[in-house]
């Protein structure tokens, strides 16, 4: 799948809190493009198991698959995303919609579903988008791939941060467990689990700026495709 040919993708994937946010967001601020964040997708799907309180299971992913619409929309550089027409923005960032997340992540119809709408909505335009599998099944053929890294204790301390300012206080050892969790599940899965790609440059972000990672992947862009910036 290639998004056409005058168009431009970066596409970034690593596991949870290695930073991809901020840099996709640096990036699509400074190019002027699309980000597409593909989690938040996840995350708005899974919510609507948790807030009925239905169990992930196939049964119930198959009954309830075409009752969940996920919208994502732009004002001013930042990304609402709706579920089923509500906004759901902040509620989809707690521990617990995180878990949800990966979760849902797992079945394939909603993968399926997930994947036609990020295609759709990338189709036309450069862009930035970042997940699991945007590497490897979402646009295998992008002109530039990365895979970010950084080691758990960093990762936690950021999560823990995030959270924090959200009024959601945590241990850092139990962030960096629900975190290590979560990649588990993530990369074992079936379906598109998370993995390098052979062509994705690997970025550890442990001691790196969040500009520092912009300018860098912005530099591998540079030497990909005339850009003005
Ligand atoms: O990037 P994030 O933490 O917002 O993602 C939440 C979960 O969604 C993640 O643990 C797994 C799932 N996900 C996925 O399976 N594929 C993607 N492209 C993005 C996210």
């Amino acid at each position: 799948m290639e998004n056409t040919n005058k168009n431009y993708t970066i596409a970034i994937d690593g596991g949870a809190a290695t930073g991809k946010s901020v840099l996709a967001r640096g990036i699509a601020k400074k190019l002027n493009i699309l980000y597409l964040d593909t989690g938040a997708m996840y995350r708005a799907a899974g919510l609507y198991f948790l807030d009925r309180g239905l169990e992930f299971n196939e049964k119930n992913i198959n009954k309830h698959i075409d009752n969940i619409d996920v919208k994502l929309e732009y004002e001013n550089g930042i990304t609402k995303v709706y579920l089923n027409n509500v906004e759901v923005t902040d509620r989809i960032r707690t521990s617990k919609a995180s878990m949800g997340a990966s979760d849902v992540s797992k079945f394939l119809p909603v993968r399926e579903k997930l994947l036609y709408l990020q295609r759709e909505m990338a189709k036309g335009q450069n862009v930035v988008l970042e997940g699991r599998d945007v590497t490897t099944v979402v646009f295998p053929n992008a002109t530039l791939k990365i895979f970010l890294t950084a080691t758990p204790d960093i990762r936690a301390i950021r999560r823990q941060r995030d959270l924090a300012k959200r009024g959601e206080i945590k241990d850092a050892e139990i962030v960096k467990e629900e975190l290590l969790r979560r990649d588990l599940q993530d990369t074992t899965r079936k379906e598109s689990p998370l993995k390098k790609a052979e062509d994705a440059i690997e970025i550890d972000t442990t001691l790196l700026t969040n500009d520092d990672t912009v300018d860098m992947v912005i530099d591998l862009l540079k030497e990909r495709v005339e850009i003005n910036a």
